[in-house]
């Protein structure tokens, strides 16, 4: 039933096989996908009996696709020319999926004896994370400490970001796509920061090195800019002085 070009369904028999053993009753799956990818979409419940009827919905009142016995009707949704449906599994195939289809997924099979039961699977549906460049959003000598605001903010994505330094993951560097710190005068070594940014199917990091008192090591296209400007404000009172 699973032949290779479904990468993801050996993954959701593997998801699959606690529900096959202890039959939880309300049959809720989840699958995580990258978009891009196939996706299979079946019913755990092995023991389908003579059904002679199946439908699978996008949403409670979204019909994809339906089956009775005789044959297979696809819906005009956005999902048309992307869905298949296998009628003797009742698996449903779909291609190229995208972050906008991701849902909660009905199946609902009924046999001539007029019994029904119903299967929801959850699909989530992730882009991967963009590549990216820590934004310094602001750096200053305050006194003898260097102000720095950083971010790797990722838009429209649903992303978790975590902050790294010398001493491991920063304090309260959970979950923020800002970093605000001081580098103090203490500091006698260049000191890193490392945002990685991920989600269920990738992630990406980027770094930025301070050299103390307050310069920008790494040199890189955009922040070089900043690295000038950092080694630039000093000047500009001595400029105004002469
Ligand atoms: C999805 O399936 C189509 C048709 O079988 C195939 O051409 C394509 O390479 C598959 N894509 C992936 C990401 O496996
Ligand atoms: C399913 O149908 C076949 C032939 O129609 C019959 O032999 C079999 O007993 C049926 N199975 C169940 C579980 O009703
Ligand atoms: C740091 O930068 C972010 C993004 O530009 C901004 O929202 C925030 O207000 C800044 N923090 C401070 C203290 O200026
Ligand atoms: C984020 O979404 C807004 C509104 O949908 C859009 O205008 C903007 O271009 C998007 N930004 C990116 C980086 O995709
Ligand atoms: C950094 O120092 C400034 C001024 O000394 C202070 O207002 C700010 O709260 C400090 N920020 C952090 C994150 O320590
Ligand atoms: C950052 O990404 C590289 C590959 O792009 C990876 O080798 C490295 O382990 C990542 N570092 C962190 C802290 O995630």
């Amino acid at each position: 039933m699973c032949s290779r070009k479904w990468e993801w369904c050996s993954a959701l028999e593997l998801l699959l096989l606690p529900f096959l053993v202890t039959g939880i009753p309300d049959h809720s799956e989840k699958i995580t996908s990258v978009s891009g990818n196939n996706v299979t979409l079946q019913s755990s419940k092995k023991l389908l009996g003579n059904y002679t009827h199946s439908t699978w919905f996008y949403t409670t009142n979204q019909k994809i696709v339906e089956w009775d016995s005789s044959d297979v009707n696809y819906f005009n949704t956005r999902f048309k020319h992307r869905v298949r449906l296998d009628p003797r599994s009742t698996a449903l195939h779909i291609y190229n999926v995208q972050k906008e289809d991701s849902s909660t997924y009905l199946l609902r099979v009924s046999n001539e004896g007029g019994s029904e039961y119903e299967i929801n699977i959850i699909l989530e549906v992730f882009d991967p994370v963009p590549e990216f460049l820590i934004e310094l959003k602001e750096v200053k000598k305050v006194g003898d400490n260097c102000y720095l605001n950083l971010s790797c903010e990722i838009q429209n994505q649903s992303v978790d970001y975590v902050w790294y330094t010398d001493s491991g993951i920063f304090p309260n560097g959970h979950k923020r796509s800002v970093l605000e710190v001081n580098l103090t005068s203490s500091h006698k070594q260049s000191t890193f920061y490392t945002c990685q940014v991920s989600n269920p199917v990738s992630s990406q990091n980027d770094t930025v090195y301070f050299r103390p008192p307050c310069t920008l090591v790494r040199s890189s296209g955009v922040m070089n800019i900043i690295n000038w400007l950092v080694t630039l404000i000093p000047i500009i009172p001595v400029l105004l002085l002469t």
